[in-house]
């Protein structure tokens, strides 16, 4: 056992592929480091957590976090563990909006486990133990989110597969931007498998959806930024089509659009959360960003280029 761990984890964004990832489609996610957090662990008299929403014992947690508590008091369980730790989280990734926040503290607080007990452990093992707290989040996760903040590299997913590790190097940047509302990715989730169930038409947009991340992955292969837009705007639509992006997005959609964008698309579970769009170079992303900026948005930019 060590006296004190620290582990790093940091956001995610989805470039392409979010709810139809569900249903065994494919999608594209990248690591964003723009922000992150840290799990620090040492020895404590009672167990205890701190984080942004609470301070106090574990036993204690509010229902927001039981995901985390859960994920804590089973893996002392299961490894027989009688001593008493004080679990500190760290993070400056806005919460419920779409960026991972859930999957980096379940990913962060697995592998800072792992860590500061010095037991064996490999990234399957991390990705076990990050899944309780995540299932009891999202109900029945694609397991995307864990999978990008745990690699922390683009990736090529496909639920159920291997993932696929997907360097990208596009001459483009990726700007982010939260809407300031909380994303609702449970109920969003749950409200798009209910359209899917009802009808045939919602199924065959989930299946377009599939069709446009196969497309989009080769486009990034070839450097071609401006129709990779197009295809996210294509994207969008068939979210919305799927009742999962709401005025806000669309309004900042069409700010991005508006000043230059090649494309822009909700992120993530939608419905609040965040969106992203597509600049060919750093002065568009820059007059993208101010757009945004000037109705109060944070925001945030990403260079897609030579990710190694
Ligand atoms: C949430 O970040 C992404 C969704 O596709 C849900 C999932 O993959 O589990 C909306």
């Amino acid at each position: 056992m060590k006296n004190k761990v620290l582990s790093n984890t940091f956001s995610k964004i989805i470039l392409i592929g979010e709810h139809s990832v569900v249903y065994g489609e494919p999608a594209i996610a990248i690591p964003f480091h723009g922000t992150s957090l840290e799990v620090s662990i040492k020895k404590c008299d009672k167990n205890h957590l701190t984080c942004k929403f609470f301070d106090g014992r574990l036993e204690e947690t509010s229902e927001d976090l039981f995901g985390i508590k859960t994920l804590i008091e089973k893996f002392l369980e299961f490894y027989k563990i009688k001593e008493k730790i004080c679990v500190k989280i760290d993070s400056d990734i806005p919460n419920e909006r779409g960026m991972g926040s859930s999957a980096a503290s379940s990913v962060g607080v697995a592998r800072a486990l792992f860590e500061y007990f010095e037991i064996s452990h490999d990234s399957n093992d991390i990705m076990e133990w990050a899944n309780i707290s995540e299932k009891i989040i999202h109900g029945n996760p694609s397991g995307i989110d864990v999978n990008v903040v745990l690699h922390d590299k683009s990736i090529y997913y496909i639920k159920g597969q291997e993932i696929q590790l997907f360097p990208i190097n596009l001459d483009a940047y990726l700007i982010i931007a939260d809407t300031g509302i909380k994303g609702k990715t449970k109920e969003a989730v749950a409200d798009v498998r209910k359209l899917v169930e009802s009808d045939e038409i919602y199924e065959n947009y989930v299946k377009e959806l599939g069709i446009l991340s196969q497309n989009a992955k080769k486009l990034i292969e070839n450097n071609q930024p401006a129709k990779l837009g197009k295809i996210m705007n294509q994207a969008h639509n068939l979210l919305s089509k799927l009742s999962v992006s709401d005025d806000e997005l669309d309004k900042m959609i069409d700010i991005s659009r508006g000043n230059g964008a090649l494309g822009a698309k909700l992120t993530g579970g939608g419905r609040g959360g965040c969106m992203i769009a597509l600049a060919e170079n750093i002065e568009n992303a820059n007059k993208i960003k101010d757009s945004l900026e000037k109705i109060g948005k944070n925001v945030w930019i990403s260079s897609l280029k030579n990710e190694e």
